[in-house]
């Protein structure tokens, strides 16, 4: 795995260590990525007004204060803003919205149709999926992916972190990427990496 292959609250290194300036805002020809915070905001921004299918992999309770420090988010928040939000994002969308997090979280979730555990990039999640009526299962990230950029047209990622799913998706054909992060030094990891895929597409 390399440094910004996936943005984990185990990594010890800081993205201060590699001399990254954070970004607030970027468009490219497949993404449009931007800091956001949505713990702080309850609700989406209009970026996502155009999304069709939301994926996104949240902390697990002990990432939410290293991730917070390195966002330099200064209020002390936990699992129940957390949930808090989630719940509100879920309640108010009529979309196809996945969640990839870790037990404890989904259990202050709404009830979804099935949850079941799932292969991610770096270990196993538990894995929701709202609003969608579909009888399937998926074992990997990866193959939700696939399915997604078969089936839909705009992926939407509020914790998009270094954007692994998403490199996923346009693998297999996705169309377009609304991300963001609460961390403007992932827009900017996650800026570099989308022009450097587009370059070769
Ligand atoms: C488990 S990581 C996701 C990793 C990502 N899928 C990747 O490929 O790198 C969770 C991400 O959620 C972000 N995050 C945590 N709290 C957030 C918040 N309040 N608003 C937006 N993003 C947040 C973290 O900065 C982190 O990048």
């Amino acid at each position: 795995m390399s440094r910004f292959d996936y943005h984990t609250a185990l990594q010890s290194k800081n993205f201060s260590d590699f001399g990254i300036k954070g970004i607030k805002y970027f468009k490219s020809k497949k993404c449009v990525g931007f800091q956001y915070d949505f713990v702080e905001s309850k609700s989406l921004s209009k970026e996502y007004d155009n999304v069709d299918f939301f994926y996104v992999e949240a902390p697990y309770p002990k990432g939410i204060k290293i991730f917070d420090e390195r966002a330099k988010v200064k209020k002390q928040r936990g699992i129940e803003d957390f949930a808090k939000a989630l719940n509100s994002i879920i309640t108010k969308t009529r979309k196809p919205f996945a969640i990839s997090t870790s037990k404890h979280l989904h259990n202050k979730l709404p009830t979804p149709k099935m949850r079941y555990q799932i292969k991610a990039y770096i270990c196993e999640l538990t894995f929701a999926i709202y609003n969608w009526e579909k009888n399937i299962q998926f074992k990997t990230t990866e193959q939700l992916m696939k399915y997604v950029a078969y089936n839909y047209k705009c992926v939407g990622d509020f914790c998009c972190g270094y954007g692994q799913p998403l490199f996923d998706f346009l693998k297999y054909g996705g169309q377009k990427i609304v991300a963001s992060d609460h961390n403007d030094l992932c827009i900017s990891v996650l800026k570099e990496k989308m022009e450097n895929y587009e370059k070769n597409i």
